[in-house]
Formats: structure tokens, sequence, C-alpha cells
């Protein structure tokens, strides 16, 4: 795995949407794999200010993001498609038809689930994707736990991720507790993944990710598999 560490929150940010950036310009009709979270917030406005300055183009990007909770309407201002909707698809000239968050609102999700996991495949699978880390260590909403799921699927949230998300939401009763989520394999099938980290919170994960084991209990650890991964970074993230 390479590993770039910035100095703070600003520059990983800068660092993950120049990779991005350098994405879209060698490959215009790029898929990405986005996530959403506090951590790619910083990077995302990289981006919009970098469309901006009329540096990038966006319309024949597509995208599939990563998670979403459910159940969750895409109206509520805490569902990731309004996340997206907000920090970046709203400010760039993408074609909202090729954008994809899972549906928070299926009524059968397993079927949606199967569905999602075709739309990667016919896409030809994901050129960039970006993850961030839960302090947990989980990617997307996949969970600490005995066993990991390769495939997009229904999860429960663990008590440790309900509590850290709880921040979003007026109360903790709130947070779904459940969530839509690419698995192992789905995220695997990325050409190339880009981890993010910030902060001290997520210290203990990263350190394990970067150790020597692969643990269900610590799902990033998994990420030492795949043939092209780049962790980026702040100090605090790295060293604690
Ligand atoms: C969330 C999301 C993840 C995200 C992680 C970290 O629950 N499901 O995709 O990477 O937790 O979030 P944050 O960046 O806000 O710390």
């Amino acid at each position: 795995m390479k590993v770039i560490v910035c100095k703070n929150y600003d520059e990983m940010s800068a660092t993950a949407a120049g990779e991005l950036s350098k994405q879209i310009c060698e490959k215009p009709d790029s898929v990405l794999g986005l996530a959403t979270g506090s951590t790619p917030e910083g990077m995302y406005a990289c981006l919009v200010k970098d469309y901006q300055d009329g540096k990038l183009d966006f319309s024949k990007i597509t995208t599939v993001n990563l998670d979403e909770y459910y159940p969750i309407t895409p109206d509520n201002d805490q569902s990731y498609r309004y996340f997206m909707n907000y920090h970046l698809f709203s400010k760039v000239n993408i074609n909202l038809a090729n954008t994809n968050v899972p549906d928070g609102t299926a009524k059968d999700p397993d079927a949606f689930c199967a569905d999602y996991e075709k739309l990667i495949d016919s896409l030809g699978g994901v050129d960039l994707q970006i993850l961030g880390i839960g302090q947990n260590g989980h990617i997307g909403f996949n969970e600490p736990g005995d066993i990991l799921y390769p495939n997009t699927h229904l999860t429960d949230l663990t008590d440790s991720t309900i509590k850290a998300n709880a921040r979003f939401f007026d109360s903790i009763d709130d947070v779904p507790k459940q969530a839509l989520t690419m698995g192992i394999a789905s995220i695997f099938k990325a050409k190339r993944i880009i981890i993010m980290a910030s902060g001290k919170s997520k210290h203990d994960a990263i350190a394990k990710m970067l150790g020597e084991t692969i643990e269900t209990k610590c799902p990033a650890t998994i990420l030492k598999l795949h043939p092209n991964v780049t962790l980026i970074c702040d100090e605090d993230a790295y060293n604690g």
C-alpha cells in the first residue's frame, strides 16, 4: 500500500482531489467510486473549485457511491444522496442520470443490492474508488464482525458507528440502524483505491490497517490484498 502523509486536513483534501482530477483529465468518461462522511468534504470542495476554474469537465463522468443509510429518503439532509447532490453533483456539470447512490427507499433491498452489483459490472468496474474509514475500521458500511460480505448488501450498523454518526442527526434515535453498502468484492472491483483519513480518532484504525494482519474485526485491513491502494491521510491520523 502506498502511503501519503499530509500536514493537515486541507493538504489531504487537495492531494486526494489532485488524484481525482488527474483521473478525470486522463479519462474523461471515468467511472468514479465516491464516498461520503466528513473526511471527503474538503476534497469535493477542491473539485468544485477546479470545475469553476474551468479545469475539469464532468459531462462524461459516471459515479457509483459506496453506501446509503436504510431506510432514508433522498430529501433527508442526512442521506448520502443529499450529501452528494449538495457537495458535488449540483455544483458541477455532471449528468445526474449518471450518478448512482444506493436507494434508501428500495422496497426490496435484496433485489436492489443484486441490481447494484450488476450495475457496477455493467460499467466495467470502477476506475478510481474513494474510501473513508470508520473509527472502528469499517469501509463503506462493512462493519467489524466474524464475517465480511463480498457483494452489495443490507447490513446492521454497529453501536459504535451509530454513536459516531449521531453528531449529524438531531438525536441518536434518529440515526438509521441499517445501511446498504457495497461489499468487499464490490469495492475490490475498482482498478485503483484511495483511502482517506483525518484526525486522531482514526489513528487506531489506520495503524491496524497498516499492520501485518488481516482481520474481519478491522475490515480495512483487507485492503492489503488489493494491488493498487493509496492511503492519503494527515499527520494526526498517521501518528495519533
Ligand atoms: C461513515 C460511512 C463511511 C465513511 C465513514 C467515516 O459511516 N459509511 O463511508 O467513510 O463512516 O466517516 P467520517 O469521514 O465522517 O469520519
